[in-house]
Formats: C-alpha cells, structure tokens, sequence
C-alpha cells in the first residue's frame, strides 16, 4: 500500500507521526507518570498496561496509513523531538466516533511526558495541531472550530490553550471549555 500525500506536520522544535510499535515501551511509561495519572484519573488500570496501547499503536498505523478524516478518526500523532528524535509526548485532533460515546465537538488533546515538560513543547505542539486541524476542517468543508477542555485546576493545560490562541467559553462542572475558531 503506498502511503498517503504526507499529512504529517512539524513544528520549528519537533515533528509529528504516526505511532510505532517501539514506542510502546516509553509511551506506557510516561502514561503512568504522576503528573497525567492526576489528570486521567477516570482510566481503567488496563488503560495503563502495554497490551491496550499494543492496540491502540495498531490503530493509530492503520488511521495514517490511509487519506485522515478529522471528523471522524482519533487523529493523534507522536511528538518527536528533531534534535533527538526522543519521544517526548501525543498531541491529537479528534471528533471520536465510537459505539458508546460521540464527541460533539472537534478535540484537541495532548501528554508531554514529564523529563520534557515546561520547555515551550506542550504549546508548540497545540499550536501545530490546531493549524493543522483547521486547515483539514477546512478542507473537509466544515466549520473551522477546534474545542479544549481541561480540568479547572489543570493550570498548565488551561495555559497551553490560551497560548495556542483558544479562547474561554464555559465552565462544565470539572472542566473549563475554550474553543478556536478559523478564519
Ligand atoms: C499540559 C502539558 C501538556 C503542558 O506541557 P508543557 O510542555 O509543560 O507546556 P509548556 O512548557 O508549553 O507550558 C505551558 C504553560 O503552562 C504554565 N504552567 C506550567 N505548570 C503550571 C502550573 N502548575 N500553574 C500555572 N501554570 C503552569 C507554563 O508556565 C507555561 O506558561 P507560560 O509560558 O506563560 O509560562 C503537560 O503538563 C502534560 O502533559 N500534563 C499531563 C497531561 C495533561 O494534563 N494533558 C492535558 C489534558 S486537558
């Protein structure tokens, strides 16, 4: 099968792909981390273990190997650092259709492992998706309109978005909604 037009992007720092079986190891580690266990602490323990994201991997491959429909695939990407090509985190846009649940919106969602946290990363890479993902939008002829929520404590969450030029629209009970609307 011939892969794709790239539809990949990259950023000044770092480049996004689609996930690899080598990186199970490294991506489950940074899953367990204090500091996105605090966050996603609604996930089952089987979320955590390498034999979910064995699977989860082999979606992921299977989604980039083909044309992207960014309202309808979990368009998540591994975030790899160009000077080492480290594995530093996931950044994806989703409007996840699923047998239980069906996302309103389109998504933004992102995990910088902990070693690599509070370098600029984390925005660098949300702004990246989301010019990515308006774009597609865009081509998709939808509105161009990307949602971020994060926990109302989550100040570094919260942060990223607003950097990445989100702008508040509502409290849910747990979470802050900001949304990014395209030209
Ligand atoms: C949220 C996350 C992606 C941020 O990644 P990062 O690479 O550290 O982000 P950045 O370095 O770009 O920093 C983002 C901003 O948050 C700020 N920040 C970091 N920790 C903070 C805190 N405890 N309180 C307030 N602001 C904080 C930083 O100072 C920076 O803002 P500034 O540039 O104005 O100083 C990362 O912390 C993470 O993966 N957390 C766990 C998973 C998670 O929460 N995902 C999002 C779910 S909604």
């Amino acid at each position: 099968m011939s892969m794709p037009v790239n539809q990949y992007f990259k950023s000044e720092r770092l480049l996004y792909r689609p996930l690899q079986m080598e990186d199970v190891h490294p991506y489950v580690k940074m899953c367990n981390e204090a500091s996105r266990r605090r966050w996603f602490y609604f996930q089952e323990p089987h979320c955590l273990t390498e034999a979910f994201w064995i699977r989860g991997m082999e979606n992921n491959i299977a989604t980039w190997s083909r044309r992207v429909n960014v309202l309808k695939d979990d368009c998540g990407l591994a975030i790899v650092r160009k000077e080492d090509r480290a594995l530093i985190g996931l950044v994806g846009i989703s409007k996840f259709h699923g047998p239980e649940e069906e996302l309103a919106d389109v998504e933004i969602g992102y995990h910088i492992g902990e070693a690599y946290q509070g370098n600029g990363y984390g925005t660098e890479a949300a702004i990246a998706a989301v010019e990515w993902g308006l774009a597609e939008l865009r081509e998709f002829g939808a509105v161009p309109k990307i949602v971020g929520k994060a926990e109302h404590e989550n100040k570094s969450s919260r942060r990223v978005l607003e950097k990445a030029g989100f702008t508040f629209v509502h409290e849910e009970p747990y979470l802050s909604v900001y949304e990014r609307i395209g030209d």
